[in-house]
């Protein structure tokens, strides 16, 4: 089946947001996003150029929205604890299907893992050094978007910053992505959603010009390889 990728997907539906999901494929999605993130979503660049300089300073607070299996706040504690370093990290997701698997795994990381909107953060006065998404943004209905914005830019401190991260949607990725997962869909892949949801994401994701339309005024968007989006905001910005 072919589609057009000019047009942004958004009555698509990700398998892995269906409440009724067979519970052993979305666990297998959980586990294979680790592979997914190493491979595509550069975690490392995200640590090095808004964490490690901001811990140098002082430990820090980081909030990780969607946090899915947990991974990359996982990675992000081992590369802090790798540089001497030191940050309390929450790892927040709606689903608790998601916050009990990654909760389960923690492996000694120490990342705090919560079930609950961003919003009930924002009610309880929490704030934060870095806020961070990954693969969510393209999850949201327009109201939900604009919602996650404001509460992010309400949960982020003064020196802070909020980085959220995902897919650029074109047919390069998309081609990309479906010849790769294509070769592993028997073997790393079975058993999973992550074939049949990354490519659903990809048409459901925004394409740079997209999201900077329907970003609020004190927001950036920046394109990096390969195919990822970045919406950004420093915490000095009112929102
Ligand atoms: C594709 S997963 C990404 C997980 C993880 N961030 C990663 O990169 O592997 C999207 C996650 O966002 C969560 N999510 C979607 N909308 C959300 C919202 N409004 N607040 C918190 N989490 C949300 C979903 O439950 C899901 O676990």
């Amino acid at each position: 089946m072919t589609h057009d990728l000019s047009i942004r997907a958004s009555d698509a539906r990700e398998l892995m947001d269906d409440p009724h999901a067979d519970i052993g494929m979305l666990e297998r999605t959980y586990e294979r996003f680790r592979v997914v993130n190493a491979l595509v979503s550069a975690p490392g660049r995200l640590y090095r150029r808004d964490i490690r300089p901001r811990a140098r300073r002082g430990p820090l607070r980081i909030l990780d929205i969607g946090a899915g299996g947990g991974d990359v706040s996982r990675m992000v504690a081992a590369k802090l604890r790798r540089d001497g370093l030191s940050a309390e990290i929450t790892a927040l997701d709606a689903d608790e299907r998601a916050i009990r698997w990654a909760a389960e795994r923690d492996g000694g990381a120490g990342v705090r893992y919560r079930c609950a909107f961003a919003e009930e953060l924002v009610a309880e006065g929490e704030k934060f050094d870095v806020v961070f998404s990954n693969h969510v943004l393209h999850h949201l209905t327009p109201s939900e978007l604009q919602g996650l914005l404001q509460d992010s830019a309400r949960l982020v401190g003064a020196d802070g910053v909020v980085v959220h991260r995902d897919i650029a949607r074109s047919r390069a990725a998309y081609a990309l992505y479906g010849a790769a997962t294509w070769l592993f869909a028997s073997t790393l892949l079975r058993g999973s959603f992550i074939r049949e949801d990354g490519m659903i994401s990809i048409r459901r994701s925004y394409t740079p010009r997209e999201l900077a339309e329907v970003a609020p005024p004190g927001w950036a968007v920046r394109f990096g390889l390969p195919s990822r989006l970045e919406l950004r905001r420093n915490g000095d910005t009112a929102p």
